[in-house]
């Protein structure tokens, strides 16, 4: 099943060629440089530069997959399906992927299938680069799963492909969320994340105090980063002239905070287990921070549990190539005949819409 998947739920423009679970190809348009001067998404730009971008990258994505080939032929003979995210994210944004994809549906009469945004962050450790099998270990189910992402923060069983149960969710900000705030009050800009993670590296953790989200709390089953957001801030302005090292050293703590609130609630939940849980996928654009992958990796070797995260970075991150992954994950057992009368009829195309608040 070759699938031509999008995904423009944010400030990322996709699209890729996936094939069962292989990625051929996936080109993400970030956008960020664009949204940093306004510390966040600004929807209004977020669309215009969806629409300007969104033929060009279907475009490469198509033609770094089939190189010989022309554009139309290969929509006509080597695609399967069509794949999209519709929700969660951004109204606006995930209106303009989910358009284009319903238009190229109905033209060249291809199946929709929309896929939801957080499942494929959770499920993109299945994802395989072409050209090289990695050796992964299937997960028999049920399996835990974590994503956390600008958007997301959910721990979750998964009993089957298409089958999850929240284990814990966040009752406010996401982790990701989290870490742009911090790197925002910080002056480290959009998205911060990835430079607070730098900054991290050089800091010391303990120069300064701050308090792990709910640590005199005995329910696991919740994230919460409000709490610790507020008390950051009025560390940081407790500070006169903070030095390059205070920002160092406010980083380290700010996701030593963050990252043992992750800890806490999987140990807890680890420990709870309603079954033997030997696997957990890790996905999602916080994924990418080394330090807290070394650190949920332990808490997982000391149960015995497998964890697994995506084959590179830009997998982490928002990118086509995971909800092409999705798509056949969830329709694998579906022949062209099965996959064209469930996702192919105009009118069901025609139905397909977003769905900004889509939950896993
Ligand atoms: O998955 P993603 O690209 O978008 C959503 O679906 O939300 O995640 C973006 C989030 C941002 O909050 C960004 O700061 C964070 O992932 N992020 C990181 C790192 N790289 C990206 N957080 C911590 N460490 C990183 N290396």
């Amino acid at each position: 099943m070759k699938i031509l998947a999008i995904d423009t739920s944010c400030d990322e423009t996709s699209a890729a060629i996936t094939e069962h679970k292989i990625i051929h190809s996936n080109i993400v348009w970030s956008q960020s440089s664009l949204h940093s001067s306004f510390g966040g998404v600004l929807p209004s730009l977020a669309q215009r530069q969806h629409q300007e971008r969104i033929d060009f990258v279907v475009q490469k994505a198509l033609k770094n997959a089939f190189p010989r080939h022309t554009i139309y032929g290969i929509l006509h003979t080597k695609i399967d399906a069509i794949a999209v995210t519709v929700g969660p994210g951004l109204a606006v944004a995930l209106a303009v992927g989910v358009n284009y994809a319903k238009d190229l549906a109905l033209k060249y009469k291809k199946p929709l299938i929309p896929v939801n945004h957080i499942e494929a962050h959770l499920l993109s450790p299945f994802a395989q680069p072409k050209n090289k099998m990695l050796k992964m270990q299937m997960p028999n189910f049920p399996t835990l799963g974590l994503v956390l992402s600008g958007g997301t923060t959910i721990l979750c069983l998964i009993k089957n492909i298409g089958e999850y149960e929240i284990l814990a969710n966040t009752a406010d900000d996401a982790l990701g969320e989290a870490l742009d705030k911090a790197a925002r009050l910080l002056g480290l800009g959009y998205p911060g994340g990835a430079i607070l993670e730098k900054f991290a590296k050089l800091g010391d953790p303990n120069k300064y105090k701050l308090p792990v989200p709910l640590i005199g709390d005995v329910v696991k089953n919740r994230f919460s980063y409000s709490g610790l957001k507020t008390a950051f801030v009025r560390l940081f302005e407790s500070i006169k002239n903070p030095t390059k090292q205070d920002i160092y050293d406010l980083a380290a703590r700010f996701q030593n905070s963050a990252f043992k609130h992750i800890e806490r609630v999987l140990e807890y939940q680890i420990s709870h287990k309603p079954y033997v849980i030997s696997h957990m996928l890790f996905g999602g654009g916080v994924a990418a921070n080394v330090e807290l992958r070394k650190r949920l990796r332990k808490i997982c070797k000391n149960n015995n549990i497998i964890m697994h995260t995506p084959y590179s970075l830009k997998l982490c991150g928002d990118n086509a190539g995971m909800i092409g992954v999705t798509a056949y994950l969830n329709n694998k057992m579906l022949n062209a005949k099965k996959l064209k009368a469930k996702y192919g009829g105009k009118k069901f195309i025609e139905s397909v819409d977003i769905n900004p608040k889509l939950k896993l």
